[in-house]
């Protein structure tokens, strides 16, 4: 199987979790668009979506999706996003599609994160793939020299604004044994809007696609 077939594979999963007559949370990429596609399916049987992205809202509103604000939704039972690395305590990295500020957001107002993921983003130690960090623009130079002495080599993403007016500092060369600590120290440098740890927050089930198929673990 290819990728992208094991990344739907883990999207129409999703589908399982999915309860009628509710709003869900809708995260940003790839293998997110395979769930939003499925979700097509439940059209007129779900209230709506709650969307982390202008991309994913347009795809859902493509589809006939009603999207609400956040602000108009008290909770939210189910979020479902991809993710760019997991780790074995089911924290993630995550951002390599630049909304993960909004995907935070959304995250932390749902009962259940759901992550669905292929096998290829199952690691041990989180930092392989260089950690996005969402940043005002003013402060890019001080918060990059503050990344190099925390261990980092950051690299500006050339050409990407996010959905909130910022920048990404794609961040290389960390090994992350400590994902809770280093995602509140990066928060707390002035500029830093978030970065895209999530162990605060982390998945409460994982889907994940295998050639063997998917995969559930849970937390
Ligand atoms: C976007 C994200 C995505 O969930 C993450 O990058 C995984 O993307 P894909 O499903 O395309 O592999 O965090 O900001």
């Amino acid at each position: 199987m290819t990728q992208d077939e094991l990344k739907k594979a883990v999207g129409w999963a999703a589908l399982d979790f999915v309860e009628p007559g509710t709003i869900v949370g809708v995260g940003t990429g790839s293998t997110a668009a395979h769930f939003i596609d499925a979700l097509g399916t439940m059209k007129g049987k779900i209230e709506g979506a709650v969307s982390s992205s202008e991309a994913s809202t347009e795809k859902l509103k493509a589809l006939g999706i009603p999207v609400f604000d956040l602000n108009d939704i008290d909770c939210l039972s189910i979020y479902v996003d991809g993710a760019d690395e997991i780790n074995t305590q089911m924290h993630m990295i995550k951002g390599g599609g630049a909304a993960l500020t909004r995907e935070k957001i959304v995250a932390a107002v749902a009962e259940t994160f759901i992550c669905i993921a292929d096998a290829s983003k199952q690691v041990d130690v989180l930092g392989k793939f260089p950690l996005p960090v969402e940043v005002i623009p003013m402060a890019r130079s001080y918060v990059a020299r503050q990344l190099v002495r925390l261990g980092g080599r950051p690299e500006y993403r050339q050409g990407v604004v996010t959905d909130n007016g910022n920048i990404i500092l794609d961040v290389w060369g960390l090994s992350i044994v400590d994902p809770l600590g280093l995602e509140e120290a990066l928060n707390a440098l002035p500029g830093v809007v978030t970065n895209g740890l999530f162990a605060a927050r982390a998945a409460d089930i994982a889907l994940i696609g295998t050639a063997d198929g998917v995969k559930i673990i849970k937390r």
